[in-house]
């Protein structure tokens, strides 16, 4: 299949699964059994124009349609011969504007130093500092670009992009610019977010309420003037800032306009309260939560998001408790926290994989949760996350006959091509 990049009107036809995510209710994200319905159409079909989804259904009737009918010369029609199709990825937590792999940290862990251990003898975060303040934009851009391309290749067409390894005003401004710039040229969607509070550079070592100054009086104004972010993370937990810090990010992210998302509880727990108070899009990480913590999320539409990868990636052995939490009634999104500390993965099959081997979420929950609960936790459920006439051509069509092979073969790219905003790319152009 070679690219198509047209205005042309898109038939996709012969869809062995197709899976829409539609749902009755799209009042809110999807939670407990909600979680499982994939709302499949077997030999289906779905029409789309100027980037956006016509129609949806069977195969036979499309065909037979009226308007396809008399257009027929114009419609670009692709086969999908019984393979799958689902609502392209949305991966809704990830740190693209990095410039190196940390393989120092990655052997020292390999030889037993824990996370903070090796952030504290000068490891982690900060040591991807010095290499972002140092790159050019141009330079900074075309990394994210590359793994933007990654992920598409991977059934992903929409990405939450976080700045957090400039961690100076001028740095941290600069890697948004640079996820912009990307973005303008990426054919997928792309949400940007300052997390200038991920850490304490080194040079306001012994004075993290200095740094946070610098956060909530220069970073998170300058960012929401320029509309480089769309939301402000903090990285709230034993290794960076306390809950009292978080809430500080938090309020002046209220006061400039913007919503806030969370990482916290990977190290060890915080309680949820006050940050939910906030109505945060989003609580990522959440390993460490109690009961009072999960039934507070259960109570919210703040999405709790599960990053297996890096549980994986750092050797934990421990996983965060998705099945209590949807038993309970949390809803949950699961993405891949691309970063090169702890989750160095563009792949959501990936993470699909390790949601049900390792957290025992069905293969049907997993994909919900990396679909339309990523769109949730962008607060993009109106346009991404389902395949529905009037959202966004975004789908991805995967070489597989059952939508549970998507998650069960492991380490293997199944896809074969994504449509993103109506634009088609077989997955192969980007290797
Ligand atoms: O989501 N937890 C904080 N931030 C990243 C790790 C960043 C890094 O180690 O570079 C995460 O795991
Ligand atoms: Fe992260």
């Amino acid at each position: 299949m070679k690219p198509v990049r047209s205005n042309r009107p898109l038939l996709l036809v012969n869809i062995g699964q197709l899976l829409t995510l539609r749902s009755a209710n799209g009042q809110e994200p999807r939670r407990g059994p909600d979680l499982n319905e994939l709302a499949i159409i077997e030999n289906g079909a779905v029409l789309c124009a100027g980037g956006k989804i016509v129609s949806v259904g069977k195969t036979k009737d499309a065909l037979r349609d009226g308007w396809v009918k008399k257009n027929k010369g114009e419609v670009v029609e692709i086969d999908c011969r019984d393979k799958v199709v689902l609502p392209g990825f949305v991966d809704s937590h990830t740190h693209p504007a990095f410039v190196s792999p940390r393989l120092v940290d990655f052997e020292k862990r390999m030889a037993g130093a824990t996370y903070e251990q090796i952030a504290e003898a000068g490891g982690g975060i900060r040591s991807s500092v010095d290499d972002v303040r140092r790159t050019r934009k141009a330079l900074l851009a075309q990394k994210v670009f590359s793994a933007l391309n990654e992920m598409l290749a991977n059934g992903t067409t929409t990405v939450e992009a976080k700045s957090g390894y400039g961690l100076s005003l001028d740095s941290e401004l600069k890697s948004l610019d640079a996820i912009r710039t990307a973005a303008l040229k990426w054919p997928g969607t792309l949400v940007p977010t300052l997390l200038g509070a991920h850490t304490v550079p080194f040079e306001f070592e012994g004075k993290p309420q200095d740094y946070l100054k610098v956060v909530c009086e220069q970073m998170i104004p300058r960012a929401a003037k320029r509309k480089l972010a769309q939301f402000v993370d903090v990285f709230c937990d034993r290794a960076a800032f306390s809950e009292e810090d978080s809430l500080r990010v938090f309020e002046a992210a209220r006061k400039n306009g913007l919503p806030v998302r969370a990482h916290i509880s990977q190290l060890v727990r915080t309680p949820l309260q006050h940050l939910l108070s906030f109505g945060p899009s989003s609580l990522d990480h959440v390993d460490h939560v109690d009961d009072s913590d999960i039934s507070l999320l259960a109570r919210s539409n703040t999405l709790a998001t599960l990053i297996p990868g890096a549980n994986h990636f750092l050797g934990l052995g421990k996983y965060p408790p998705a099945r209590k939490m949807i038993d309970a009634g949390a809803a949950v999104a699961l993405a891949t926290d691309y970063n090169p500390g702890s989750s160095p993965t563009t792949s959501m099959p990936f993470v699909l994989s390790l949601a049900c081997t390792q957290m025992k979420m069905s293969p049907a929950e997993a994909i919900t949760a990396a679909t339309v609960n990523g769109a949730w936790a962008l607060r993009l459920q109106k346009s991404k996350g389902s395949i529905e006439p009037g959202k966004d051509a975004d789908l991805a069509i995967f070489d597989v006959k059952d939508y549970r092979e998507i998650a069960y073969w492991i380490a293997a790219n199944t896809c074969e091509a994504v449509v993103a905003n109506g634009a088609v790319f077989p997955c192969s152009s980007f290797e």
